[in-house]
């Protein structure tokens, strides 16, 4: 499980695990460290939209819903700053169970810029 220090926002705001991304997302004003790639086909989750209870990501892709609550308890981490340290999964789990690696995938942490949806960088919920 590597442990990793990034940025929140910018530049290296992204790490990637063994060909997994994640990024630091905010929503209902709480911050987390969340797996950027959907569960159902790996769609680019730091895109996704947010419902309007907070409570579900929607998928750009084919708007599948995925529990934010689940998402945030993926993956331990505590934000300092301007930089977030995580606790990351050798591999992302498969409906809370560990999963094997992606064909293909190879081992390793590197970090690169992924722009996030605006509706995961809101500090605060909208007002209704
Ligand atoms: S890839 Fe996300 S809903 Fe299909």
């Amino acid at each position: 499980m590597p442990v990793v220090t990034f940025a929140v926002a910018g530049r290296d705001n992204c790490v990637v695990v063994a060909g997994t991304p994640y990024v630091y997302a905010t929503v209902g004003g709480r911050g987390f460290v969340m797996r950027a790639r959907c569960p159902h086909r790996g769609g680019p989750l730091h895109l996704a939209g947010v419902t309007g209870d907070g409570v579900r990501l929607v998928c750009p892709w084919h708007e599948r819903r995925t529990s934010v609550a689940r998402m945030r308890a993926e993956v331990p981490a505590v934000r300092v700053g301007d930089r977030v340290t995580a606790v990351l999964p050798d591999h992302p789990p498969v409906r809370g169970r560990p999963a094997p690696p992606p064909a293909g995938a190879c081992g390793g942490v590197a970090l690169e810029h992924r722009p996030l949806a605006p509706a995961l960088t809101r500090r605060r919920a909208a007002a209704d």
